[in-house]
C-alpha cells in the first residue's frame, strides 16, 4: 500500500488548475477513473515526455510539458439514458493509490457542477459524419458528449500534449480531427492497447463481468487475431474468420464487426489494399465491450 504522501495532489476547481499550470506546460491524461494498467500506460508515457523534456539535448517535440495531470471525471454528457452512468465505478482513493509513484503532478477531479454549472452545456461539439458510425450508431450522442468534455478539458488545462488509448480508436480519431479542425494548440498522442495475459483489452467495464463472462470475453481479442491472420485473403475472409470465433462463444452477443480505412474511419472498399483497422463491439453479460486491431489487407493481391 503506497504511503499517502506518494499520492498526487487533487485539484477540484477549474480556477485552481488554471492558476497552478500555465498554458503549454501540461501533459494531460483524460480519464473517467476506475483506473487500471491501461490508463497507467498513458500516464507513464506522459511522465516519460516530461522527463525527456527536462533532459538537456533531448529532441522532444516542443513545447515539452513539465507536469503530468490526470483528469478523473465521469462525464454525464457522453452516456445515453439507458447506459451505465449511475453504476459506472467510482473509487477516487483506489485511483490515487494506483497513480502513486507514476510521476503524476496533480489529479484534476471536478464535480458535475464545476464542469456544468447550471446544467448540461448548451454548446456542444458535434462529431460529424464519423460520429454516427460504429460506436456512434449504437450510442447516439456519445461522441458529441465525449468531444464536448474533451474540448472543455483542453480549454481548462491548455496542455502541450494529451494522451489517448488506441483501445478507443474511434474516440482517438475524432479527438485528433477536432484538434486539427478547431485549431486547438495541443498535440494528441495515441498509446497502444494494454491487454490481460489472455488478450482481453483492459477496461473499467471488465469489472462488470462474472468469472464465466470474463472467460467468454476473450473471444473479442481472439476474433481480432483470427481476422489479422486472414488479411491476405481479403475482406470477406477477415469477417468470416472473426465471426467464426465469436459464434463459438454463446455469452458474447455481437453488436458490430467492421473494417475501416484508418484515414477516414469509414468502411474499406472491397478492393482495399494496405493497413486497415478491424473494430468489434459486443455485449458480454452486463458489459458492453469494444476492441480493435491493425490488420493488413490483400498484401499478396
Ligand atoms: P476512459 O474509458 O476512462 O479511458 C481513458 C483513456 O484510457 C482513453 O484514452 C482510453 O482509450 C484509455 N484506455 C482505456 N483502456 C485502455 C487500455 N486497455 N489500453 C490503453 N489505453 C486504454 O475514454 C474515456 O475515459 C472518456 O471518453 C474520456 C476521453 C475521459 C472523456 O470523458
Amino acid at each position: 500500500m503506497p504511503a499517502a504522501s506518494d499520492r498526487p495532489e487533487v485539484i477540484t476547481s477549474i480556477a485552481a488548475l488554471r492558476e497552478r499550470f500555465p498554458a503549454g506546460t501540461v501533459a494531460l491524461v483524460p480519464t473517467m477513473g476506475a483506473l487500471h494498467e491501461g490508463h497507467l500506460a498513458l500516464v507513464d508515457r506522459a511522465a516519460a515526455l516530461v522527463r525527456a523534456g527536462a533532459t538537456p539535448g533531448s529532441t522532444t517535440p516542443t513545447p515539452a510539458p513539465s507536469a503530468v495531470v490526470v483528469s478523473i471525471f465521469v462525464n454525464p454528457l457522453q452516456f445515453g439514458p439507458n447506459e451505465d452512468l449511475a453504476r459506472y465505478p467510482r473509487d477516487l482513493d483506489a485511483d490515487l493509490d494506483l497513480l502513486a509513484g507514476h510521476g503524476v503532478t496533480a489529479v484534476f477531479h471536478p464535480d458535475v457542477d464545476e464542469m456544468y454549472p447550471g446544467g448540461p452545456s448548451q454548446t456542444r461539439v458535434t462529431a460529424g459524419d464519423v460520429g454516427a458510425l460504429w460506436e456512434g450508431r449504437s450510442r447516439p450522442g456519445h461522441f458529441d458528449g465525449m468531444l464536448t468534455v474533451v474540448a472543455k478539458l483542453l480549454g481548462i488545462a491548455r496542455p502541450a500534449v494529451a494522451l489517448f488509448g488506441q483501445k478507443d480508436a474511434q474516440q482517438l480519431f475524432l479527438v485528433q480531427r477536432m484538434v486539427r479542425e478547431l485549431d486547438i494548440a495541443t498535440r494528441i498522442e495515441g498509446v497502444t492497447t494494454v491487454r490481460a495475459g489472455d488478450g482481453l483489452a483492459l477496461s473499467s467495464r471488465n469489472r462488470y463481468l462474472d468469472p464465466n463472462e470474463r472467460i467468454a470475453a476473450r473471444a473479442l481479442s481472439a476474433a481480432l487475431e483470427a481476422a489479422g491472420s486472414a488479411g491476405d485473403r481479403g475482406i470477406d475472409a477477415v469477417i468470416a474468420a472473426a465471426q467464426s470465433v465469436l459464434m463459438g462463444e454463446e455469452l458474447v452477443e455481437l453488436d458490430y464487426l467492421g473494417i475501416v480505412d484508418p484515414a477516414t474511419f469509414r468502411p474499406v472498399a472491397d478492393d482495399f489494399r494496405g493497413p486497415a483497422r478491424v473494430l468489434i463491439a459486443a455485449k458480454v453479460g452486463p458489459a458492453r465491450l469494444i476492441d480493435n486491431a491493425d490488420i493488413y489487407l490483400n498484401r499478396a493481391a
